[in-house]
């Protein structure tokens, strides 16, 4: 068993809490009637399969990124964040191994909405222009290449599958799902959330491609829940890698990509297994001293 194997098993028997739900890489507890506990595991999917190993803090960074965004975009609209202090937490649920991987957060009853937005023409959306010269059923204009960068961010939801692929959908169906005026508010909270935070990348020298929120209730209100702007809910390019007509490479999961590629794997359960190496060049993207993580409490 690797440390970062050891320390989720450590984790998961001592939380103390009522666990909820088990996603593909978080933890949900049940604080209190008002409040839920998130865990981010160092776990790692790709292709939606799980890996069986585990990329050692990674689980840390995407928290410290949910924190960073969550300050930085706090006047777009409200965070379901309440802390990621461990201090915070019910003293039941205090466990060293959670330091760095918790977000205490409000309770919302979330969308059954993929709150994607796109800034560039990439992955499932690249796939049906290709064939359909649509983009979640929307025309789009004639002529652009993989990866070329949209006229203008869309905003573009799918649902949220609990088992399988989510669908892409268009506007009208999300309003369907969820009313024209909460679908109206996502839409312009989501690529609003989007646009700030591709201009901030922007001056770093990534395009954030694309990404996906998920936004919740709470208290009559629509909150941005989960996580915000990470590698896993978003693509992240290189600008000097970015080249219409190609995939850039991504930052995060490259190695991981390059492997599984390499490999005669149907991209369905169960998962290959990864070697060292491969496993320490995806956790090399990831890296970031403890001492420069930003946190939050409010
Ligand atoms: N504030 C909140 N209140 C209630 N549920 C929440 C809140 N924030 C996030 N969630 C839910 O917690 C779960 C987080 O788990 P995780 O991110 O591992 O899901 P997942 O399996 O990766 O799914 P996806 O790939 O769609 O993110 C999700 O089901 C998410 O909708
Ligand atoms: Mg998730």
């Amino acid at each position: 068993m690797t440390p970062s194997e050891a320390a989720e098993t450590a984790w998961s028997g001592e939380v103390g809490l009522r666990l909820l739900a088990s996603g593909k890489v978080r933890e949900l507890y049940e604080v209190d009637e008002t409040h839920v506990l998130l865990v981010t595991s160092d776990r790692i999917s790709a292709f939606d399969v799980v890996m069986a190993e585990r990329i050692p803090d990674k689980g840390r960074v995407l928290v410290a990124m949910c924190a960073f965004w969550s300050e930085e975009l706090a006047d777009v609209a409200p965070t379901h964040l309440v802390s990621t202090e461990l201090d915070d937490l019910p003293p039941s649920a205090r466990h060293e191994g959670l330091v760095g991987r918790i977000m205490l957060c409000r309770r919302a009853d979330m969308l059954p909405l993929e709150c994607i937005v796109r800034g560039y023409l990439s992955g499932s959306a690249w796939k049906e222009y290709r064939s359909e010269g649509t983009m979640h059923g929307a025309k789009l204009p004639g002529g652009l290449s993989e990866s070329d960068r949209l006229p203008d961010p869309v905003f573009t939801p799918s649902t949220k599958a609990t088992e399988g692929h989510d669908v892409n959908i268009s506007f009208e169906e999300a309003a369907n799902l969820v009313g024209a005026d909460v679908a109206d508010r996502a839409r312009k909270i989501s690529v609003e959330l989007y646009r700030r935070g591709a201009a901030l990348a922007a001056e770093r020298g990534i395009i954030i491609a694309d990404t996906k929120f998920e936004l919740g209730m709470v208290d009559g209100e629509l909150v941005v829940a989960d996580e915000v702007l990470t590698p896993d809910s978003s693509r992240f390019w290189p600008v000097d890698r970015w080249e219409p007509g190609a995939t850039p490479p991504s930052f995060d999961k490259q190695p991981l990509r390059d492997h599984l590629d390499r490999l005669d794997w149907d991209k369905g359960p169960p998962p290959p297994p990864l070697p060292g190496d491969v496993v320490l060049a995806t956790r090399d993207r990831y890296s970031l001293p403890r001492s420069t993580c930003p946190t939050f409490h409010h």
